[in-house]
């Protein structure tokens, strides 16, 4: 109950998979290259709650980033599908206009940090411990 296993190998380049995890949504995210540049070109200093990319991601799985779906300001859940995911193309909150960027980091509005990462490990190439 307290970890669960995804098979993240059906998810393509540019994916958002959502699971349940102690009930909340989890975010899976398959990145492009052009995702994780954006993400890692982001000087510090602009950042509100400063994180680097390489800090929220498993190191040599620099695509798939997870975070848990909880907008940080009141707890709506962002949104991730195509068209939808903000000026920063990470997540868009509609509740009050927060937006992630493509490292799940708050960027522009209300919410005070970024989407927290769950504790991850890869078992394979293909399943993801999280929890
Ligand atoms: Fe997301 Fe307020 S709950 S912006």
């Amino acid at each position: 109950l307290a970890s669960l296993e995804v098979d993240v190998s059906a998810i393509k380049p540019g994916q958002i998979v959502t699971v349940k995890w102690r009930g909340k949504p989890v975010f899976i995210r398959n990145r492009t290259p052009e995702e994780i540049e954006a993400a890692r070109k982001v000087p510090l200093g602009e950042l509100k709650d400063p994180q680097t990319d390489e800090a929220r991601v498993q190191k040599g799985r620099d695509n798939w980033l997870i975070v848990v779906g909880v907008c940080t300001h009141l707890g709506c859940v962002p949104l991730g599908g195509v068209g939808q995911r903000g000026e920063y193309n990470g997540w868009f909150c509609p509740c009050h206009g927060s937006s992630y960027d493509t490292s799940g980091r708050i960027r522009k509005g209300p919410a005070p940090y970024n989407l927290p990462v769950p504790s991850v490990q890869f078992l394979s190439d293909k399943v993801v411990k999280i929890g």
